[in-house]
């Protein structure tokens, strides 16, 4: 099995370290388009074909799977994607809302969705969300975030950031995090809430769609590894050692 990770930058390495730890792949090749990150604050024309630019890309290779890691692009451009592409294309959006709602027991849960704010106009949680039934649902932008995140900032900065974004916020029952980058401030986003809400996290939530669709009977123990950037591929390459632990 040999999968092809797409995102806007960096932060779709958090999607490969789930599937890395889950062993799912024989080879994965990651795509960052760090040449035009952030995705977040485009519309919806751009993101698109951004993201049937990156389906060319993996042409060179060939794949079984396109996984979509970057929630912008699940908002707005999977099914042009899956158009153009010979393998099937999944996104994290879908997959976060099956998760959500296989986490939750009540269809009464207060249902905090952050993400950028492409994520959050698509409405695509939203509309995946009502249509099982969720109401309570609660959309914010959260794009400071995102650098925030790229630039490890985890001091007063962020916890000013989750006062300004939270403050007036009722208390969720579970919180969405749509955007690659908040699975890596995850523990301060549960504490802000007094570590007494459910996380859901695109990486976790695509492994249980893959599991749920496809055949993963094999484990792989040395998934094969290969990045690209369209910029500085070399700083990508630290940040996947850095955080998938990887030589
Ligand atoms: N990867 C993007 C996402 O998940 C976040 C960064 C960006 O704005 O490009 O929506």
């Amino acid at each position: 099995m040999k999968v092809g990770v797409f995102d806007s930058g960096i932060g779709g390495l958090t999607v490969v370290k789930s599937l890395l730890h889950h062993q799912l792949f024989e080879e994965i090749i990651y795509f960052g388009d760090t040449a035009r990150v952030p995705y977040g604050s485009k519309d919806k024309n751009t993101i698109i074909r951004y993201g049937i630019e990156a389906v060319e890309f993996f042409k060179n290779f060939e794949l079984d799977l396109i996984v979509v890691a970057c929630n912008s692009v699940s908002a707005y451009a999977l099914s042009e994607m899956q158009e153009s592409a010979s393998c099937p294309v999944v996104g994290v959006v879908e997959a976060g809302v099956l998760a959500t709602r296989n986490a939750l027991k009540s269809k009464e849960s207060n249902i905090l969705i952050l993400g950028t704010k492409a994520t959050i106009a698509s409405k695509a949680y939203e509309k995946g969300l009502h249509s099982l039934g969720f109401d309570n649902l609660i959309p914010h932008a959260t794009p400071l975030f995102v650098p925030l995140v790229e630039e490890n900032i985890k001091d007063e900065v962020l916890h000013a950031t989750l006062k300004h974004y939270f403050k007036d916020l009722p208390h969720p029952d579970a919180i969405i995090l749509g955007c690659t980058h908040f699975p890596l401030i995850a523990s301060e986003i549960a504490a802000y809430f007094h570590n007494n809400t459910q996380l859901i996290h695109s990486g976790d939530a695509i492994v249980e769609y893959l599991q749920n669709n496809f055949d993963f009977s094999y484990k792989y123990e040395n998934t094969q590894l290969q990045f690209f950037a369209s910029e500085n591929p070399d700083a990508l390459k630290n940040t996947a050692k850095e955080w998938l632990a990887y030589e």
